[in-house]
């Protein structure tokens, strides 16, 4: 089925998870380029074991990803790849009707069930091998 023909509305990319060593020296590059830290703090997720920060390029953010954690996800991930790009992350009305929407049509949750994210807004992770390669994030923004 179609996106169109299952009656889903345009996505709408939240945010780009981009891996870095250091938040600070991780910025650099963004700031250069024009783009402008959104002013919050810099914010833990242990869950995922990231500290982040978000630099604000129009609509769209870069969710800079700093780990915490030794044996985390960014930590493998900049130990294998290095900085970069991680995950796309794309805004959904319920996180729970689209993950159950997603897996009748055969794609992979990493996070059956969603995890806490930033901001107490609530994520899953798509595996990327449902995804066209790339690691895929829905969120459910929580007021
Ligand atoms: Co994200």
């Amino acid at each position: 089925m179609t996106p169109a023909a299952s009656g889903l509305g345009a996505r709408t990319l939240d945010h780009v998870g981009v891996a870095v060593f250091d938040l600070d020296d991780g910025s650099v590059p963004w700031t250069r380029l024009g783009l402008t830290p959104t002013g919050g703090a810099d914010a833990e997720v242990p869950e995922q074991g990231v500290r982040v920060r978000f630099v604000q390029a129009g609509p769209v953010a870069l969710e800079l990803l700093a780990p915490t954690d030794g044996d985390g996800a960014i930590a493998r991930f900049l130990a294998r790849r290095g900085p970069g790009v991680h995950h796309l992350a794309f805004r959904v009305a319920d996180l729970s009707d689209e993950l159950a929407r997603l897996r009748r049509e055969g794609v992979d949750p990493i996070d059956p069930a969603g995890r806490p994210g930033h901001g107490g807004h609530r994520v899953a992770f798509l595996h990327p091998r449902s995804c066209g390669g790339v690691l895929v994030e829905l969120v459910e923004r929580r007021p």
